[in-house]
């Protein structure tokens, strides 16, 4: 069965409580129950992990390779500074859709810029939660045209 990494970056521990007008209401575990629950009825599995730290999101995204076929990456913060991020996307080659629950583009110029971008397939923002379950139905897709087309 395909697996789908489900990789959170810095401050999204703290969904629910963090300025929850921009970010809503639900828990990150809640988010992770539902790409759980979606990837259930889908076929797939999802795998869920956060962190706080570049280095673990890197190595997260490079043990990834021969075990997931596809990648949700909200980078948070990391999205807008993190050359080496996007470096270990392109370098593993596993399709990346990139998440944000807010819409970056309505808001600061700094968060208008996306190292993840350049590496992605695409990118997801502005409907909150919904967004990983948008990317996650993104990828199956992917993996469909992929299967098609070998
Ligand atoms: C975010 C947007 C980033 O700009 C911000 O730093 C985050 C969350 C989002 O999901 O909307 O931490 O990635």
């Amino acid at each position: 069965m395909r697996s789908i990494l489900i990789l959170n970056g810095p401050n999204l521990n703290l969904l629910g409580t963090r300025q929850p007008e921009v970010y809503g209401h639900e828990t990150l575990e809640m988010v992770e129950n539902a790409c759980m629950a979606h990837a259930q009825k889908s076929g797939v599995i999802a795998t869920c992990l956060q962190s706080n730290h570049e280095g673990v999101l890197l190595d997260a995204i490079h043990a990834a390779r021969g075990v997931h076929a596809g990648i949700v990456l909200n980078a948070g913060a990391y999205t807008h500074t993190s050359i080496a991020l996007m470096d270990a996307i392109f370098s593993v080659e596993i399709p990346t859709v990139e998440v944000h629950l807010s819409n970056i583009h309505a808001r600061e110029d700094f968060r208008h810029t996306s190292y993840i971008a350049r590496a992605a397939l695409g990118q997801i923002c502005g409907f909150g939660s919904q967004g990983y379950i948008m990317a996650m139905d993104a990828l199956m897709q992917k993996f469909a045209q992929l299967e098609g087309a070998s």
